[in-house]
Formats: structure tokens, sequence, C-alpha cells
């Protein structure tokens, strides 16, 4: 049916590369494009005899448009799937623009140097208009509407675990269940143990900066902005047992405030152990989370990108990983003018992961949802010209296509209510 080109060979990149190459009747060629071309040429190997799909690799630096839309016009893709860092995401978008081509992604744009004065002094505005100070915002990207509309490409935003599939969870409860969304609590539960004393799950600087930054939630039309960590839960989650979550700002809380009509709060809770939360602070008060360059030996060094370079690569803790992961949403609301709950989940497993792709449950539940975005788009059922988030689309094929391709999902029409 169609080309692909897959900017970005890490974790998440990894599972969707090999989905799309299980899916090969939709992604006829797939071309693996990064940095370090030496990993997509590791995973062409991998994939040798396994897919009917024609691989090629190639070496791009997404930062530079210029090299982007060379090779998208060398590629020919009819599609461009970015899973490279949320810091390429406009560079990326550009190209398309420039060569006419459907872009899709999963994380919404946050900039590599918080301190660059110009972007400072946009994002100062916004905290002050908005109420939120999260680095990464949708304003970016949802400014591309009118030029990707005029040039008649599609532009598919956040199609990963979350934001992705609970945004289109939310579209789903809203068509089948609910009048009216009144509340939607999304919880993120990684029940998974990797063994060592600290590691992220997935890119550890974009994972450290959301963690370590401000809360927020949306009511009552505006942001209510915490301290980081200040709120906490306890929820018994199914198959995985009971934790602990703590309160975050999350990217789709945004999307899904402008886009289900009449929510009064949307929040987001991830389940975090104590001695994460220990090692995380103690980097944080030495400095180690830092985004700004410091002098060492004379050169100069971004603290947290040469943490990065300490700690484990998520790619690794595939194997070591036991346990399971439980993500999903519990809305209240009315239907037929009477209240009522439900709970829509899915349950994954690192080692089952790790069976098929080689993976932990972290880049799997982001990875597959990444491949059913880029085929809805790819197949035309979800495609028409604009910037879109997942949940302004019809739900029920990509739900369908969930089931299909590794994260089935259950809903409970009895479930715990979080205060
Ligand atoms: N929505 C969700 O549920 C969700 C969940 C998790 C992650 N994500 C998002 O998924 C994306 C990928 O995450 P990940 O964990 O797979 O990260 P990762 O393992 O660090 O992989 C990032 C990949 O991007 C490549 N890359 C980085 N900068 C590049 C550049 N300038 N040009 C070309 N390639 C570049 C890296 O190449 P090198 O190997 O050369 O560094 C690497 O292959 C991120 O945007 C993350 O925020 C979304």
């Amino acid at each position: 049916m169609g080309k692909v080109l897959v900017i970005g060979c890490g974790g998440v990149a990894g599972v969707a590369i090999q989905k799309c190459a299980q899916n090969d009747s939709v992604f006829t060629e797939i071309c693996i494009a990064s940095r370090t071309v030496s990993k997509c040429d590791a995973l062409k190997a991998k994939l040798e005899g396994k897919t009917k799909a024609v691989i090629t690799t190639a070496k791009v630096n997404a930062d530079s448009v210029d090299e982007l839309v060379a090779l998208i016009n060398e590629v020919k893709p009819d599609i461009v799937l970015n899973l490279a860092l949320p810091y390429q995401d406009l560079t990326i978008m550009d190209a398309c623009l420039a060569t006419g081509v459907d872009y899709v992604d999963s994380a919404n744009y946050e900039p590599e140097d918080t301190e660059n004065p110009v972007w400072r002094a946009i994002y100062e505005k916004r905290c002050k208009e908005k109420g939120f100070t999260a680095y990464f915002d949708y304003s970016w990207q949802w400014a591309y509407q009118d030029r990707f509309k005029e040039a008649g490409i599609t532009a598919l935003l956040g199609t990963g675990f979350d934001p992705g599939v609970t945004s289109v969870f939310s579209a789903y409860a809203l068509k089948h269940y609910f009048d009216e969304i009144h509340t939607i609590d999304i919880l993120d539960c990684n029940g998974g143990d990797h063994g060592y004393p600290f590691a992220t799950n997935f890119n550890p600087e974009i994972n450290l900066r959301e963690v370590s930054a401000n809360g927020s939630y949306w009511e009552n039309g505006h942001w209510v902005e915490t301290k980081p960590m200040e709120i906490k839960r306890e929820y018994v989650f199914e198959q995985v047992g009971q934790k602990d979550m703590y309160l975050l700002h999350h990217e789709e809380i945004e999307s899904l405030a402008k886009n289900i009509p009449g929510v009064k709060r949307i929040r987001f809770f991830m389940t975090f152990g104590q001695s994460y939360l220990t090692h995380m602070k103690c980097l944080e008060n030495v400095g180690m989370l830092r985004t700004d360059p410091v002098m060492f030996n004379g050169q100069e060094i971004v603290p947290i990108q040469f943490l990065r370079t300490l700690l484990p690569d998520p790619a690794s803790l595939g194997p070591r990983t036991v346990g399971k992961t439980n993500i999903g949403c519990i809305f209240t609301g009315i239907k037929d003018g009477k209240e009522r709950s439900i709970k829509i989940y899915n349950v994954c497993d690192h080692q089952e992961c790790y069976k098929e792709v080689e993976s932990q449950a972290i880049s799997y539940t982001t990875g597959v949802p990444a491949m059913i975005g880029t085929m809805m788009v790819l197949k035309g059922l979800w495609k028409k010209p604009g910037v879109f988030n997942v949940e302004d689309f019809d739900p029920d094929p990509y739900m369908e296509a969930l089931n299909r391709w590794g994260l089935p999902w259950v809903v409970d029409e009895n479930p715990v209510l979080i205060d």
C-alpha cells in the first residue's frame, strides 16, 4: 500500500518499525533514517527474511530542514513517522510542508535549549496567559494548521500511548458511553521491575524533564498548577496491585481540554516507587537535571545529557524487566440523563513484549500506537488536510487495530474512582 519514512531508531522506533514490518500489506516499504545509521542497519538486518516489506536505511540529522528535505525527495515516502525526539518536531514538520508529505509523531514540541532567549520570551508569555509552566505545549505545532491545510497534507500529533491511546479512549468513551464527559483521570502505571537502582524507561532526558517539572491539571476552564509530586494518590491496578501515583502535567490534557466538549476536569497520574523519587530528587539537587550548558575541563557539557550517558540505555532494559503496565482512563459523566463512570485500560506484560520484539513494555505501548496512527493516515481513514490530535478522528478503527496489533483493551463499567 505505501512507503513510510521513519525518523529515529531508538526504543520506540524499534518497536514501531517491527510492527510496520509485521503489517507488510500496509507498509510495503520502510525507510529507517536516523543520526546513528548503524542502529538502522542493525534493525534492518534483524528484520531480513521476516517481512515482505522492502527495508532501506539512511543517515539524517533531523535538526536540519535541508537534510530532511533532501532525504524526503530521495526516498519519496507517502508518510513520515517522526520517532526522534520532541526537539525535532518542527524541523520535520517544515520538511513535510516543503515536500508535501503527511506527518505523524508521538510527542509534542519541546525546545532542546530552554535558555534560548527568543523561545524563552514566548514561553514566559504563555506561562502567564495559560497558567502552566511545562516546557512543552501544542501551540507550536497547532500553529501549522493553515499551512498544512493549504498544502493539502495531514499532520497527526501524539499517537503513542499517552498521549495517543488515552486520547483515543476518550473519543471512544464519548462516542459510545456518554452524552457528556465531566471528568477524565488518566492513570499510567508501570508495575515493571528492571532490577537497577535507577533507570528511566524511555529517553532519560525527556523523562526526567517531565517528571521533575511542576504538575498541573485542568479544572473548570483553566489550569491549576501544583509543585512537583505534590498530589499523591494510591490505586489498586488490575493485574498489577496497589501503587502510589502522583499528579503530573501531561500533554494530552491540553488537547483533550480543547476537544472534549464540556469536560470539567482532566488529571494525569503516574506511578513511581520511592527509590525512583529519591534518586531523582538527589540528581536534581546536585544540578544533574540542568538543561543549560556548563563548563567542564574547558568543554561545554549539558548536565542532563551527560547523565544520559551514565544511565542504562532504555533499549537495554527489555531482557531484565518483569511485571506489567496498566494504562488507561477513568471517565465520569452523563448518559441518558443518568450519572455514569467507566474505565478503559490496557494491561501489557514486559516479558511478553520482549519475546515478541525484544523490547520492554514502555517502548512497546508507544511503538504499537505509532504504527497504528500511521496506518490510519496511510489507509485514508484519518486523512484530512490540517493538523490534528488523535481524538479529532473516529476512534473505532483505531480501537479495533489496538486489539489486533498487541494492545487489547478492557472497559470496566464499575471502576473505583479517585478523589
Ligand atoms: N506518547 C507516548 O506515550 C510516548 C512515550 C514514550 C516516548 N515517547 C516519545 O517517543 C520519542 C522517541 O522516544 P525513545 O524513547 O525511542 O527515544 P530514544 O530511544 O532516545 O530514541 C531517539 C532516536 O532519535 C534519534 N535522534 C535524536 N536526535 C536526532 C537528530 N537530530 N536527527 C536524527 N535522529 C535523531 C536518536 O538517534 P541516536 O541514536 O543517534 O541518538 C534515536 O534513534 C520521543 O519523542 C518521546 O518523547 C512518546
